[in-house]
């Protein structure tokens, strides 16, 4: 059976069966390789379907893909690889065989030992070159320091043809994604950074009680202050046309399409409704913009990046015979003049 026809094998596989209890951007992001999938998007080879989770953290989304794909697409051979960095999500070796773990005990029979990986930031991600047809990460590039580095990994390690799912949030977002104290992150000066989390954590708003007991932050001062600390330390906040120019520059297309499917796949969720089997692609085109704009504002936009091939040799000896053409068919027009 081929990647479409699983596709749409998906949806009565899963008719009869409650759905898989998965956080929401899990769920998000396999219905966008869903849809991929579905569209004819996703590079088709004899080999089983490779996956790539970059900064894949405790494995979690590998768990809930790895579930999910067997469940709704048991005819496709999937095999879902991660890494993370080592200095961020992994303070010590016991992470990794958390990780290890927690593949293992959810689907025995897979030697998770070898697909899951811990590098240095700043190394090669260290695949072969095209090895994966698919790569996704979740809530990880607000935290990567050198994208540039990020993306070139990206389109090396991707299949020609591959596609990417990244779901996390711009710069636009008004939520600080980690702290939950509004527009904390946009607040350049570090001084009134501090006094405005102090401000609205005594206000009751943001993280102040849950990191108290979780974090140990015993004064709303001393939170203010380790929570500044944290959003200047590890996050970098970046708009879509810096990723899209930076992305462009190395010849990759990068689209926010699936921005607008985050909400209304909670939204299902919440009300206990089956998820999308997949997202309609092309709404009308202000819509679609409108809808991106809104939901980048409140919560994690969703952004696919796909390395681009184009033959500028094949367009130049194009032009080339034509003109070539036109000039001969010009020299015999006037000779027979
Ligand atoms: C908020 S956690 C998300 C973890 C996981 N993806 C999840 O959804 O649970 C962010 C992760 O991004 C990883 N990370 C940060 N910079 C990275 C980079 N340059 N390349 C790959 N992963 C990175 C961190 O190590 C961390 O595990």
């Amino acid at each position: 059976m081929n990647f479409q026809t699983s596709a749409m094998a998906a949806g009565n596989s899963g008719l009869t069966r409650p759905p898989l209890k998965v956080p929401v951007t899990h769920q998000h992001i396999f219905t966008i390789l869903q849809t991929l999938i579905a569209e004819g998007r996703v590079p088709r080879s004899d080999r089983p379907l490779r996956i790539l989770d970059i900064g894949c953290g405790d494995g979690r989304l590998i768990n809930s893909l790895q579930s999910l794909f067997t469940r709704h697409m048991p005819e496709l051979q999937v095999e879902i690889c991660g890494f993370d960095i080592g200095e961020h999500g992994f303070k010590d070796s016991s992470q990794l065989s958390g990780t290890l773990e927690l593949l293992t005990e959810n689907h025995p029979g897979i030697d998770w030992s070898n697909r899951v990986r811990l590098i240095s930031d700043g190394d090669p991600w260290g695949y072969e070159a095209g090895s994966f047809d698919l790569a996704v990460s979740n809530q990880v590039i607000e935290h990567v320091e050198d994208l540039q580095h990020f993306l070139v990994n990206l389109r090396e390690t991707l299949a020609p043809g591959g596609q990417s799912v990244h779901v996390f949030p711009l710069s636009q977002c008004m939520q600080e994604a980690h702290c939950l104290v509004p527009f904390s992150h946009w607040i350049k000066d570090y001084n009134y950074r501090v006094a405005w989390i102090a401000l609205l954590s005594r206000l009751g708003i943001g993280r102040y009680r849950v990191d108290r007991k979780l974090l140990g932050h015993d004064t709303v001062a001393r939170h203010a202050e380790e929570t500044a600390k944290f959003i200047e330390c590890w996050t970098t906040y970046r708009s879509f046309g810096e990723i899209a120019r930076m992305a462009g520059n190395l010849s990759m297309a990068t689209s926010y399409h699936f921005t607008k499917n985050l909400l209304p796949t909670k939204l299902r969720q919440m009300m206990g409704r089956k998820p999308a089997r997949k997202y309609r692609r092309w709404t009308p085109f202000g819509i679609e913009w409108l809808s991106y704009l809104f939901v980048r504002s409140m919560t994690s936009a969703t952004l696919v990046i796909s390395p681009l091939r184009y033959d500028i040799g094949e367009r130049i000896a194009k032009e080339k015979a034509y003109r070539a053409h036109r000039e001969q068919h010009e020299a015999m027009r006037e000779a027979a003049e």
